[in-house]
């Protein structure tokens, strides 16, 4: 018997993990999921999976609730800044328990992407690399979600927003990349194997306003801003100075190909062709 366990499972792919592994028939007594607030993931037990509370900056919690279990995956923390002191932590405790597979969900290229949100995710490979574990790398590309989420704003202004020019993003669904981290922690063949992951077709912001026009019956087009004049929309429509930065960094990021992959590790990994972005949007719109 082979005890699973995902990290951040109150997070949106944390969560869709765990139901993926309960998809491929793993038995929920056989996963456990963490979280710093059992509360959040209350559905989850109900399903019969074992809950334990950790937070990334707790060692001894994170110890505690790594015992006995044999495969796990960190799926990254959301607290940028703060990543690579929690993720050494996660590390540790895997370590002392001895797991026979690290899973970790880093940023698609992560060895030569030049974004800043790059930076955390290549140094936490450098610990996991230092750490002798068996490891395997599952490095997403964007969310198709972080455009879907803003599909109703995007309609309501007539415009998608960017500072990515003509470059070409591999998006795919969070339950893309969750069917891939579950797959990958099921396999036997999976340790030092590096994914990069990314949907099948990849698109330019341009084209994604497009799609978005087509499914929604609704004028809107990508209109491209310099970095900096994204930042001050973005900051203006209430985001924090410092994270509408990173936005736009990402962006010119997007723009020289960080974020494209053209692997196809993503399909193979699920098994089947990625969600298509016009199939995203019309969740998101339905
Ligand atoms: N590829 C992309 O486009 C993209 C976009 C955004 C983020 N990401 C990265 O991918 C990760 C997963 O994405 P997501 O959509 O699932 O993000 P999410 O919904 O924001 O989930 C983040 C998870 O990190 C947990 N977390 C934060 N600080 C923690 C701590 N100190 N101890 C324990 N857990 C902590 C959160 O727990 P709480 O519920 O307790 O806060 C939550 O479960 C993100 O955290 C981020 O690193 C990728």
């Amino acid at each position: 018997m082979t005890t699973y366990l995902v990290t951040g499972a109150s997070g949106h792919l944390g969560r869709l993990t765990v139901l993926a592994l309960l998809d491929r028939g793993v038995a929920a007594s056989d996963v456990v999921a963490t979280a710093r607030n059992l509360d959040a993931i209350a559905d989850l037990a109900a399903l019969g999976v074992e809950t334990r509370a950790a937070d990334y900056t707790d060692s001894a919690s994170l110890k505690e609730a790594f015992a006995g279990v044999d495969r796990a995956l960190l799926v990254s923390s959301s607290a940028v800044g703060e990543r690579v002191a929690q993720h050494a932590n996660v590390i540790e405790a895997a370590s002392e328990a001895g797991v026979e597979l690290l899973g970790y969900t880093s940023i698609v290229g992560a060895d030569s992407s030049g974004m800043i949100l790059a930076g955390e995710h290549r140094q936490t490979e450098e610990l996991l690399a230092a750490s002798g574990l068996p490891v395997v790398l599952l490095r997403n590309s964007w969310y198709l979600e972080n455009y879907t989420a803003q599909a109703a704003t995007a309609l309501e202004h007539g415009a998608v927003l960017g500072a990515a020019g003509e470059g070409r993003v591999s998006a795919a669904t969070r339950a893309d990349y969750a069917a891939a981290a579950a797959a990958a922690l099921v396999a036997d063949d999976q340790a030092g194997r590096i994914h990069e992951l990314g949907g099948d077709t990849a698109f330019t912001l341009g084209e994604y306003a497009a799609t978005l026009a087509a499914e929604s019956g609704t004028e809107v087009a990508y209109q491209d801003l310099p970095a900096a004049e994204l930042t001050a929309t973005l900051v203006g429509a209430g985001l924090p100075e410092q994270f509408a930065a990173i936005l736009a960094d990402s962006d010119l990021g997007l723009a020289r190909g960080d974020l494209l992959t053209e692997s196809g590790d993503l399909s193979r990994l699920i098994g089947r062709p990625t969600t298509t972005p016009a199939e995203a949007i019309r969740a998101a719109l339905a």
